[in-house]
């Protein structure tokens, strides 16, 4: 018989049990720190597929709130809203229209499902008809004349009711100008949660099939972060915080755990992370194929993203994984 080795510690006595490895769990998933991304479209009773993104829908006002109501039964208590608009034009205008599917999304949460926190993500490439992010002048895109624009769509959101904005565009200066909007109009309480290192990534395919906003030339490289840096990324984050964001968001997610856990370390604030929709989808074309365990891919990689140091979550799989939780509680 091999004599025993004489050590002094021996990790695999933390690790027998079920009850010993809780114990010693450092990160928990908790269904409240998700928030589940909708897009909203035109229309009664439309809940219509997205093909790259199973379990995905468009979902017309009636049927968000029908989501909403779902998603707050399975413990998700907050949601993320983007538009589809019937109509597009060149400057995105259709983004501060009050009638519009998000603002009247918006009303008919606050008053459905109160206890809803509802956020709205503010940019124009869902509203452009060229699907870029701001107003195109001499082939860029025009920073302060974008932000003009996006300060008028966040007020309308927040007039309609929005708890928060959520500013995904990357243009410079348009954290400062939403807040000083915000409070002259009397919105001191509704918060901002920046995209604040929104980095040019080839995991957003899928939205653009769900938001309808790919660019119809060109891409985001001339606003979004080259994957390459890091530092810049604390950069835009302090600048962000310095404009008055409350909550700042790193995305996409699982790629860039590096840069959440640097950025919560520097700034110590409330740290957001965007399990963005390439991530999901990688995760339910592997499943469906059989070569990985859908559940346990979602748990493990929502775990990375809160161990990394998010304290939020935006995920496609904010209902399934609650369940998730909720069904292996005590395992
Ligand atoms: C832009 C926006 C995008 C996403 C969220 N907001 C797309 C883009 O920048 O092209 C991507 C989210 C995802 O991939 O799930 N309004």
């Amino acid at each position: 018989m091999t004599p025993p080795l004489q050590l002094a510690r021996r990790p695999r006595r933390l690790r027998r049990t079920p009850a010993l490895r809780a114990l010693v769990r450092e990160t928990r998933l908790s269904p409240d720190r998700f928030i589940l991304p909708l897009f909203v479209c035109e229309g009664a009773n439309v809940r219509r597929p997205v093909g790259s993104m199973p379990g995905v829908f468009q979902l017309s006002v009636d049927e968000t709130v029908r989501d909403a109501e779902g998603a707050l039964a399975d413990g998700v208590r907050a949601v993320l809203l983007f538009g589809l608009p019937r109509d597009k034009d060149d400057i995105g205008s259709a983004a501060y229209d009050a009638t519009g599917p998000v603002p009247t999304a918006v009303r008919a949460l606050r008053t459905a499902v109160p206890d809803m926190l509802v956020v709205t993500d503010v940019c124009l490439c869902e509203y452009t008809s060229h699907g870029h992010c701001g107003i195109i002048a001499d082939g860029d895109i025009a920073n302060d004349a974008t932000v003009a624009q996006l300060v008028r769509s966040a007020v309308a959101h927040a007039e309609a009711g929005a708890h928060m904005v959520a500013p995904s565009d990357m243009m410079d200066g348009r954290v400062a100008a939403i807040r000083h909007a915000l409070d002259a109009r009397g919105f001191d309480q509704v918060s901002i949660m920046s995209y604040a290192a929104k980095y040019c990534s080839g995991f957003y395919g899928p939205f653009r099939d769900a938001a309808d906003s790919a660019p119809l030339f060109g891409d985001r490289r001339s606003h979004q972060m080259d994957p390459g840096n890091a530092e810049e990324a604390l950069r835009e984050v302090e600048i962000d915080i310095a404009e008055g964001a409350d909550i700042v968001m790193i995305k996409p997610a699982l790629p860039y755990l590096d840069i959440i856990w640097r950025v919560k370390e520097r700034f110590a604030c409330p740290t957001a992370a965007y399990q963005v929709s390439g991530e999901y989808s990688m995760i339910k074309a592997a499943a469906q194929n059989g070569w990985i365990e859908e559940e346990r891919a979602m748990l493990e990689s929502l775990t990375a993203i809160h161990r990394a140091g998010a304290d939020m979550i935006i995920t496609y799989f904010a209902r399934e994984a609650a369940r998730a939780i909720n069904r292996n509680a005590g395992r």
